[in-house]
């Protein structure tokens, strides 16, 4: 263990608002709606909320559970709570899934950055429907550029980071997501109102079933683990830091409704302002373009006529993007600095300084692979695709597979009883809802959609 005093988040709200904000992120606005979109729209949303309730929210209590009874990172709660046995390596494999994450995620951000940038010089002022996919390939396909955004967006979470988890991590939280809620309201009313939004709106409310089938089902499932933020021990390590008197049940009921809110949100500012200005969304809208080739395009038609919105909508919508990725980013960057500083008993500065430099390191090469590097393919998927594919699809279902297991049945269901219940203080109702969960429905809900898509075993 480091030698450093460990910190706590300093209150309730603050460990909310810090969970939340790593869940809610690109994951919620860049993702989200391009999965809806790709997967037939609501039909897709019911099958995601479906994944949050049964699959999220019960693994996001494990995680909670297992980091602050352990009160260390997630690798090392394993070693406490299981030692001498394999579990560690489900901690590792979170590590893991965390420092490749972020270092493809730093790059998106980086994007976000830009656009913010851009649009408050106003360069999308005047331009048309022809000139966005050039702007945005012209940048992405720029060796430097994106790459500076990269490095200037990791430094500024290692920047955070090394302030420490009240005065880093909590006080940015607290100011900046209720920063991103009034946004969000803003751009979800000037986009609903917009003429023509009802058909944005039908798209994400009217389900059509039958665009269901087994990858849209993991595309949800992977998309639920990304969106929360679960099966790499993220939460685990904010949950090292909760209180005593933090109510887990409660925090993860919190942090799930908050970031299913944002998600769909997302969606009602993106569709009706899609719809509106006469996009049918194919193939080519869909996938990062939608963000940075349909939506900027889209805020010059919608709000045209009066240039004053269009331009404080584009900045607003871009400047959200960024604050929901640092929070973020932030979250995953402290798994790994966790990690570092606690089981190798490094300064928490050291080791946040190794992770930045590993995960810039590599977010070149990620980033590189729009560009100079796009033609190299692995598996038939450029680098960027690859680690988003493995991490988000693979990765973190398969560690929130095992968190499941080792909640359910490995770990003393007293242990699991007395976090859950605040030893004893809190009333709780749906202890054994939550092992049963656990223990059948989580690992093997999760197997048969993995083996399924993996081509393994096919059950439908
Ligand atoms: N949940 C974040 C998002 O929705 C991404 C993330 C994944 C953050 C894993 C931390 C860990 O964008």
């Amino acid at each position: 263990m480091s030698k450093e005093i460990r910190e706590n988040f300093g209150s309730k709200i603050g460990a909310v608002l810090a969970a939340a904000g790593s869940a809610v992120g690109l994951g919620n606005i860049w993702r989200f709606p391009i999965e809806t979109g790709q997967n037939g729209g609501a039909a897709f949303i019911i099958v995601y909320i479906l994944c949050v309730a049964i699959l999220g929210l019960p693994i996001m209590i494990s995680e909670f559970i297992i980091g602050r009874h352990t009160h260390t990172n997630t690798a090392g709660a394993y070693r406490k709570l299981a030692p001498g046995t394999q579990w560690k390596w489900v901690g590792r494999l979170g590590v893991l899934s965390g420092f490749i994450i972020l270092s493809y995620y730093s790059v998106v951000a980086g994007w976000t950055a830009e656009y913010t940038k851009l649009s408050i010089y106003n360069s999308f002022d005047g331009k048309t429907a022809t000139d966005f996919p050039a702007i945005f390939t012209n940048f992405v396909s720029n060796p430097w550029k994106p790459l500076i955004w990269m490095l200037l967006f990791m430094i500024v979470t290692h920047i955070i980071v090394i302030r420490g988890v009240k005065g880093g991590i909590e006080k940015f939280s607290k100011i900046m997501m209720p920063a991103l809620f009034i946004i969000m309201m803003v751009l979800a009313i000037c986009s609903i109102s917009l003429p023509g939004a009802s058909q944005g709106l039908e798209f994400l409310l009217k389900p059509d079933f039958s665009k269901i089938n087994g990858s849209t089902i993991l595309s949800a499932m992977g998309q639920a683990f990304f969106s929360l933020s679960l099966g790499l021990g993220c939460l685990c390590t904010y949950a090292s830091y909760f209180r005593s008197d933090t109510n887990i049940g409660k925090t993860a009921l919190n942090v799930s409704i908050i970031d299913t809110f944002v998600a769909i949100m997302s969606g009602f500012i993106i569709f009706p302002a899609v719809f509106n200005a006469g996009y049918t969304l194919n193939s080519n809208d869909i996938g990062p373009s939608l963000l940075f080739i349909t939506l900027p395009n889209v805020f010059q038609q919608a709000f045209g006529n009066i240039p004053l919105l269009s331009y404080i909508v584009s900045i607003l919508f871009y400047l959200l993007l960024v604050v929901a990725a640092l929070t973020s980013t932030i979250s995953m960057h402290e798994v790994v600095t966790a990690y570092l500083s606690e089981e190798f008993n490094l300064s928490r500065h050291k080791a946040a300084l190794m992770v930045t430099a590993a995960c810039s390191t590599i977010g070149i090469f990620c980033s590189l692979s729009f560009g100079p590097l796009n033609g190299i393919q692995l598996f038939g998927m450029s680098i960027f695709d690859l680690f988003d594919y493995i991490s988000s699809n693979i990765f973190l279902p398969v560690g929130g597979m095992f968190i499941a297991i080792f909640t359910g049945w490995y770990l003393d269901k007293q242990i699991v009883k007395n976090e859950i219940s605040n030893n004893g203080t809190l009333r709780i109702h749906y202890l054994k809802l939550v092992i049963f969960v656990l223990r059948y429905i989580a690992p093997i809900a999760i197997a048969i959609i993995l083996l399924n898509q993996l081509g393994i075993f096919k059950f439908f």
